[in-house]
């Protein structure tokens, strides 16, 4: 079975559209923790549009599952994070204009940087996870870089619009899956998923862990947290 990792970015999200304190991503966390989420993930994005540097500092102390924290590779957000010290840093492409995270990096074409910046996570005891897109390329640079996981993006798939289209994308997850497993990579998985899609991502038997914002704290601000993270659990 996949445990569940909530982002919480969307929290902040509402927070920063009055610019006051509430809600707040730390009392969420610790509600989606009650409710049975296995690790808590946020995205310091480089333009603080949700998540403050605050939010993470204290998400590490009060997370008690583990804080997965989402950052592009900057030297101003590698220094935020060894000195974080989160469980996991997810690295992920960023681009100003887009409204969340559209693309996977391309870990091939800056295979030096991110073969340094990990090595510098290792000795921090920081695991390191690229998010990339289903692609053989990617997963084995990703392995030549010394990754430990990887997330695969699964925007293309939750983004399909036909069936066809769909079992098309869910067939390239599971090839990847498979074939970063053999690498020895860890699988996560995440981006665009929601209530009516999960279920045949989650059935990817190789994929460990699913991160999920957007579709859980929108219906939070209908259920609650509590029901809305106990619902995608009950799914994956
Ligand atoms: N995983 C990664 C690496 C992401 O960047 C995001 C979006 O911040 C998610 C998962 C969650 O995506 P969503 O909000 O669409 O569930």
């Amino acid at each position: 079975m996949a445990t569940l990792g909530v982002n919480v970015d969307h929290i902040a999200t509402i927070r920063q559209a009055r610019g006051g304190n509430d809600p707040d991503p730390v009392q969420a966390a610790v509600l989606a923790e009650l409710a049975g989420a296995h690790g808590i993930t946020a995205h310091l994005r480089e333009d603080r549009r949700h998540i403050q540097d605050r939010d993470i500092y204290i998400l590490k102390q009060v997370v008690k599952t583990h804080l997965n924290l989402e950052m592009a590779l900057t030297s101003e957000l590698m220094k935020i994070a060894i000195d974080v010290l989160p469980y996991m840093v997810t690295l992920v492409p960023e681009r100003r204009e887009e409204r969340t995270t559209e693309g996977g990096l391309s870990v091939r074409e800056h295979e030096k940087e991110f073969a340094k910046a990990i090595e510098t996570f290792r000795h921090n005891h920081i695991l390191v996870s690229l998010f990339i897109t289903p692609d053989l390329n990617e997963i084995k640079a990703a392995k030549r870089v010394g990754a430990t996981h990887i997330e695969l993006h699964t925007g293309a798939y939750a983004n399909a619009t036909s069936a066809g289209a769909r079992f098309e994308e869910l067939e390239k997850l599971k090839d990847a899956a498979l074939a970063a497993n053999k690498f020895g990579l860890h699988v996560n998985a995440g981006h665009g998923l929601n209530y009516q899609n999960v279920s045949p991502v989650a059935q990817i038997e190789l994929i460990e862990e699913l991160n999920i914002g957007h579709s859980i704290i929108s219906r939070a601000t209908l259920t609650g947290i509590d029901s809305a993270v106990r619902d995608m659990i009950a799914l994956i």
